[in-house]
């Protein structure tokens, strides 16, 4: 012990605590205080009377936010939000609500309650004991399916504009996002370049809203939404089929799959996009707590996937008839991990 603190005092009680407090944010977000907090400041009873909880154990909730720096104590005992207490609501476009939800949430907390087993064994949970992959197992709670939705809708609207504007998509008469959820990232690219016919491919389940989202960017005309599985059929007629935070889902067996049903239907001047963090050469030369590290576990406990290296995509396009012929550093980062995206720009082999 030196100067009254332990050594490693503060290290260590963020791992042993550190999923307690994340719960700390889970119920706030849970309970929408942050929306309640947005139109006035309130008492701790108040507050309970609004939302209807339990008075003194949400005081005790309180002090905790109040020293996570998400809502602050005013001299009358009024709690208003902080900045960081704003991101919980549900109404402002920077909103983490459903990231917090979704990654504090029990489906993340099931793919990583056996890491152990994982590591011992190679194979995931759900793989292992659920049988069934990451995305069969969303499908049977449509809850977490929702929550889960949302969280990437969360990332692609934080990271959207600056992706849309830091790349030259109006190269593309036609562009398609493969596994492009709700169609988010589709409809901030066709609002900034007005020449893009957006269509966003992905299940059934996950489109459902897609037609919304591309009236609220005013792009319903340029975009629209086709439901299917990537491993069935990739549609053709795109002039770049762009997959943001996709391939890292999935072993290098369904990436080769999926690369090698986009190489059957892509024109010779056709493009793929691949929108991901990127391993660099020297892992160790990662800060520490890296975002890339924390979602290449992630990736391995929910769904078998990984973070890959330049290298790695050099082979997989390789292996399906691509060429790697440009990375763009974007300055746009994946949200939840805070590492920055990049654009991989693939062209078809008999092209050269
Ligand atoms: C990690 S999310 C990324 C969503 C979006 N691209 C983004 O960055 O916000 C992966 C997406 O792949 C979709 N997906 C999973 N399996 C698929 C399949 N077999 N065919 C098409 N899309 C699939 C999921 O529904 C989900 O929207």
């Amino acid at each position: 012990m030196a100067n009254g603190t332990y050594e490693h005092q503060e290290v260590l009680s963020n791992l042993i605590f550190g999923t307690l407090r994340a719960q700390v944010f889970r119920a706030a977000a849970q309970l929408e205080l942050a929306d309640y907090l947005s139109k006035e400041t309130l008492t701790s009873a108040e507050l309970a009377e609004r939302a209807q909880l339990d008075v003194d154990a949400l005081r005790r909730l309180l002090l905790a936010l109040e020293k996570i720096g998400a809502v602050v104590c005013d001299q009358g005992g009024k709690y208003g939000l902080t900045s960081l207490g704003q991101r919980l609501r549900t109404d402002v476009p920077d909103s983490v609500r459903d990231l917090v939800l979704c990654y504090n949430g029990e489906a993340t907390w099931h793919c990583w309650s056996d890491l152990a087993g994982t590591v011992r064994t190679g194979v995931n949970i759900l793989e292992r004991v659920d049988k069934k992959n990451y995305f069969e197992y969303l499908k049977e709670d449509p809850l977490e399916y929702e929550l889960f939705n949302g969280a990437m809708a969360d990332d692609s609207r934080n990271s959207a504009k600056s992706i849309a504007g830091g790349f030259d998509f109006s190269r593309f008469g036609t562009l398609m996002d493969i596994g492009g959820g709700n169609g988010t990232l589709i409809a901030s690219i066709a609002a900034v370049h007005d020449s893009v016919e957006g269509i966003v491919f992905d299940l059934p389940t996950a489109v459902g809203s897609a037609q919304q989202i591309f009236a609220l960017n005013g792009v319903e005309g340029r975009c629209r939404a086709v439901g299917g599985d990537v491993f069935v059929e990739v549609p053709g007629g795109a002039d770049a089929y762009m997959m943001k935070s996709f391939l890292h889902d999935w072993d290098d067996e369904h990436v080769i799959s999926i690369l090698a049903k986009i190489r059957k239907v892509i024109g010779e001047h056709g493009r793929v996009l691949v929108i991901e963090p990127l391993f660099p050469d020297d892992p160790h030369s990662l800060p520490s707590f890296s975002g890339v590290i924390t979602s290449d576990l992630d990736l391995l406990s929910a769904t078998q996937g990984r973070i890959r290296s330049k290298a790695d995509f050099e082979e997989l396009f390789r292996a399906t008839g691509f060429l790697l012929s440009n990375i763009t550093p974007l300055g746009a980062y994946d949200f939840a991990n805070y590492e920055h995206y990049n654009v991989l720009e693939a062209t078809p082999r008999s092209e050269l």
